[in-house]
């Protein structure tokens, strides 16, 4: 054959190639040169001209326009062959960066049929005009930043097959005019703010292959027929807060691979007969929702299922028939974690899956034999809190093991030297058992690549093991470690935290922290017995968290801290620390938690030169110290956190099946109710309290203290606080605890204070008050010692009565205007955020009588 006509082949089943794959190319040998329209390639020129350069210029695809050439071979265009239209605009990734004005030359590119601008930083909404855009077919602007209500003019893009908007702040309802896209076969807005039901009219969308609406805000019920949807391939909606049925619909659906509806509030599932079979359903999430009762035998029939996560089904103490699983053949992931069942789980019922890969049985009671093997190639085991009392053997032959989570059980004894030989394995928790050591040499695991270590709360002794270079997460708390933390903590790489409280170490604080200058977040060292300055150099500046408290540190605090510009939480109660205020910490915005408790610090907390108002603090703990001095009036102003009531509780549990990270916890020891009780993890997010308590404060207590108007705790007690008590205190409805004892307080308690119905106990005693003690439920029903030395203090709960006419009543109003409050105050409180996490996170040294009252209201 004539080479010629060879090349004229090639050529055209080339092109056939390209037009199969419906990609619009221009074919044959010599393209027309500037196929480009003038009109268009403007209107580009001056799209790229709207955005400012955003630095990256190297990813910026319009860098690489050229005025003066064919627009239609930029990079990130193609235009339709025939009419030179700019038929696609693809800047994926090309950091625009500025919002999309309703002007904006994009919307004269009449005839794109597909815009991706994903990974930009378009700031801003999107306008009505993407409906002018009347061709699109794809539109994808995931990960644009862009947030507002989606505007309705996108159901004028009648031919629009793909929608794809994850990862924005999105916020409002899906626009109803959704419904109008009859060809729509993806809609896409995961990870946004959306609120409102799920429409109706997506069922008119009978093309759609997938529906992703995961993290969001989406609430009520899912419509019970959905078998319009008969093409669903991808159904996910995990992290909303729908409830109510799953629609038994929704498996009816033959072409259905994916069905996650994880972290939801469904409550039930009906036993679904005779599925469509067969079933093509690869993946099951229904975990973390408040599904109860017997789990469902269908489940045995969904044979495709590669992945199956029933985590937190609530069986109500029944039995669960777990042979249903062996079914399912092709499993490689199976989180049945807390099923709240009497059964036993048998891991040798999975001894025989030849793909499970990640395995969660934790919090379910499980038993294995000593001789139990398993064929599959198990990467993450999660056996939290199963009962068990020895060291799982199987694992020896495991080994694609990376995550190992055997937490919270009864075993004892040394941590197995073969463990270590498991090749990949990298995050490890063994907290919460008894183990006394690690068997094998001392550097036995410090050539592995492990990430993350958690030995917390076991009996393990010295020697401290020497640590793998990788390490970034080591908890060895609540340990019986002694003597000086070995410096070669020094020569790790790349440690984020490092928790060491509740051992017996003693010596100075290594000098090297500053080398973790933005690696080292979490540094805590509480309770052990550590001597010596805290050196500048022990700073990192990326830290978010540091406790040192109940130690024996001395001198000053250092000021490198001040570079900590994402410092949260500060905790160096019960040492020996001997400076001033550390007025300088003003720099921090987000500091939450300050607390100088039982140390030396002296001098005045106030400074002329300039406020301290920190706007996060949440806790304001300097009690048991030598400050001195008096406060303006206005020393609270700014203090935001404490004045607002917006609760900001981090409830996003990280749950995962694969790689989790082990907590670590916060804790402070604070007076309350006049006794220490100690404040642990996540109770600190509800928690907000002011103790200047054992000073040497002087002057009138500070008006603007009213402000605080969210604070649960105040102390001011043994100080030489003068003046009369500030009625404003009566606007701190939340205060639970009020202590003014010892200090020179003189003229009457204010009478609003009985209308604080939250105040559980106060205390009044040791001061120069008079007259009648106000009337009040909270009040009355204090002990009387919460007013003695009083010389001119009468009235119930006292002996002493008030001469005639004295008595403070509270009128009828008055009492009605108490109910009122009480009711409001209630409702200020969010019930089960503040009663979850109070329940699961306030320990207490004592009972404390008025966490259970408010419980009782609430339940
Ligand atoms: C690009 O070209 C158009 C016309 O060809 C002209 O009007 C415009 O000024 C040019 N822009 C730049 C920045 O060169
Ligand atoms: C586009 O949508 C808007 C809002 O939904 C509507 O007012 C307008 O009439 C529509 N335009 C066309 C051409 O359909
Ligand atoms: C679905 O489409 C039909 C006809 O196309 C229309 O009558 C109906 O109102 C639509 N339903 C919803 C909920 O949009
Ligand atoms: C569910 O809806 C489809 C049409 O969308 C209809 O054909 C079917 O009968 C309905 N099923 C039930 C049980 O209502
Ligand atoms: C399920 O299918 C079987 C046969 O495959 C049939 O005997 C049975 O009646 C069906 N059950 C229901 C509830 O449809
Ligand atoms: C836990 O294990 C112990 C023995 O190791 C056993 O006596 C006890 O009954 C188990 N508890 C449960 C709830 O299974
Ligand atoms: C802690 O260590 C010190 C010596 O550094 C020792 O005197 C003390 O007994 C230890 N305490 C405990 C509880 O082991
Ligand atoms: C962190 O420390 C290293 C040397 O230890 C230094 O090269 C680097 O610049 C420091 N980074 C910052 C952000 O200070
Ligand atoms: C804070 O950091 C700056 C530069 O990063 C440094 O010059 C300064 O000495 C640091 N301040 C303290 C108190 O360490
Ligand atoms: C604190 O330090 C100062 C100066 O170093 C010293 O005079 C003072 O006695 C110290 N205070 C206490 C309580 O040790
Ligand atoms: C106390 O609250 C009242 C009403 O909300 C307000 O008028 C008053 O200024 C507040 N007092 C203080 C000191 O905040």
């Amino acid at each position: 054959m004539h080479c010629c006509c060879a090349r004229k082949i090639i050529v055209w089943s080339l092109c056939l190639i390209f037009s199969l794959s419906h990609s619009i190319l221009v074919c044959g040998s010599s393209p027309p040169k500037h196929l480009c329209r003038q009109d268009q390639r403007d209107a580009l020129w001056e799209f790229k001209s709207e955005f400012p350069l955003s630095g990256m210029a190297a990813d910026e695809k319009t860098q690489t326009w050229r005025n003066n050439s064919d627009c239609c071979s930029w990079d990130g265009i193609t235009c339709d062959p025939k009419t030179g239209n700019v038929a696609e605009l693809n800047l994926w990734g090309s950091s625009l960066n500025g919002p999309l004005r309703s002007k904006s030359s994009l919307f004269r590119l009449q005839h794109l049929q597909s815009l991706d601008l994903s990974s930009s930083n378009l700031a801003g909404i999107l306008p009505d005009s993407i409906g002018d855009l009347k061709y699109l077919r794809v539109l994808r602007l995931s990960g644009c930043n862009l947030f507002g209500k989606l505007p309705s003019s996108l159901g004028n893009l009648s031919d629009l097959t793909h929608l794809e908007l994850d990862g924005n702040g999105f916020t409002g309802e899906l626009p109803v005019s959704i419904g109008n896209l009859k060809q729509l076969t993806k809609l896409l807005v995961s990870s946004s703010k959306l609120s409102g039901n799920f429409h109706h009219a997506l069922l008119n969308l009978t093309e759609l292959t997938a529906i992703n609406l995961v993290s969001n805000q989406l609430e009520g019920t899912l419509p019970s027929n959905m078998s319009s949807l008969s093409k669903l391939e991808y159904f996910d909606i995990g992290s909303n807060l729908f409830s109510g049925f799953v629609p038994s619909s929704l498996f009816m659906i033959p072409s259905l691979i994916h069905l996650k509806l994880e972290r939801n509030h469904f409550n039930s599932l009906l036993e679904i007969g005779n599925i469509s079979s067969p079933s093509k359903l690869q993946i099951l999430s229904l975990g973390g929702n408040k599904l109860s009762g017997p789990i469902p035998g269908f489940i045995s029939k969904l044979v495709e299922l590669s992945s199956l996560d029933l985590s937190f089904w609530d069986t109500l103490r029944g039995d669960v028939d777990f042979s249903i699983f062996l079914h399912l053949k092709s499993l490689t992931s199976l989180d049945i974690s807390t099923l709240n069942t009497r059964s036993i789980v048998d891991m040798s019922l999975f001894s025989h899956f030849e793909s499970l890969y990640l395995l969660s049985l934790s919090r379910n009671t499980v038993k294995f034999s000593s001789t139990l093997h398993m064929v599959s190639p198990i990467g993450s085991l999660a056996l939290a809190s199963c009962n068990i009392s020895e060291f799982p053997k199987f694992l020896r032959t495991q080994t694609s093991l990376f995550y190992l989570d055997i937490s919270q059980n009864q075993i004892k004894g040394q941590v197995p030297e073969w463990l270590w030989s498991l090749p990949g394995l990298e995050y490890v928790d063994f907290s919460r058992n008894s183990f006394t050591g690690f068997d094998g040499p001392a550097g036995v695991f410090q050539k592995k690549e492990i990430y993350l270590l958690d030995i917390s709360w076991n009996a393990f002794k010295n020697p401290f093991p020497l640590l793998p270079k990788s390490i970034t997460f080591l908890s060895a708390s609540d340990n019986q470690f002694s003597g000086e933390i070995l410096k070669t903590i020094c020569q790790l790489d790349s440690l984020e935290t490092l928790v060491l409280s509740n051992n017996n170490f003693s010596g100075f604080i290594p000098r090297c922290f500053e080398k973790f200058n933005t690696t080292l977040t979490v540094l805590h060292l509480q309770n052990n017995s550590l001597s010596g300055e805290f050196p500048e150099e022990s700073v990192s500046v990326g830290l978010i968290s540091l406790d040192v408290g109940h130690n024996q540190l001395s001198g000053e605090l250092p000021k490198s801290l001040m570079n900590c510009t994402g410092l949260e939480f500060l905790n160096v109660e019960e040492n020996k620390f001997n400076d001033t205020f550390p007025f300088w910490l003003r720099v921090l915005p987000g500091l939450q938690f300050l607390v100088l408790r039982s140390n030396e610090f002296h001098g005045p907390i106030y400074s002329p030169e300039g406020s301290i108002n920190f706007p996060k603090l949440r806790i304001f703990d300097i009690s048991k110290n030598l400050f001195s001095g008096a406060l303006p009036s206005d020393y609270f102003f700014g203090w935001s956190e404490m004045s607002s009531g917006v609760y900001t509780p981090d409830n996003k549990q990280k749950r995962f099946i694969g790689i989790g990270f082990s907590n670590y916890v916060k804790s402070v020891v604070l007076a309350n109710k006049g006794l220490e009780m100690k404040l642990l993890g996540t109770s600190f997010n509800i928690y907000k309290s002011i103790d200047v308590s054992g000073n040497r404060f002087q002057g009138e207590i500070p008006k603007s203290i009213g402000l605080l108007k969210e604070m649960i705790v105040l102390n001011m007690s043994n100080n030489a606080f003068i003046g009369s008590i500030p009625p404003s205190l009566s606007n701190l409805t939340n205060l639970q605890s009020l202590d003014l004892s010892r200090n020179r307080l003189s003229g009457k308690i204010p009478p609003e204070l009985g209308k604080l119905t939250f105040l559980a106990w106060m205390n009044f005693s040791y001061n120069n008050l008079e007259g009648p003690i106000p009337q009040g439920t909270q009040i009355q029903t204090q002990d009387s010692s919460s007013f003695l030395q009083n010389p001119g203090l009468c009235g119930a709960p006292l002996q002493k009565t008030c001469s005639g006419g004295e008595e403070a009543t509270i009128n009828k109003d008055e009492e009605e205007d108490q109910v009122l409050s009480w009711i409001a105050a209630a409702i200020a409180y969010v019930p089960g955020v503040f009663c979850g996490f109070v329940v699961g996170h306030i320990l207490a040294s004592y009972r404390h009588d008025w966490f259970k009252r408010i419980f009782h209201c609430f339940s």
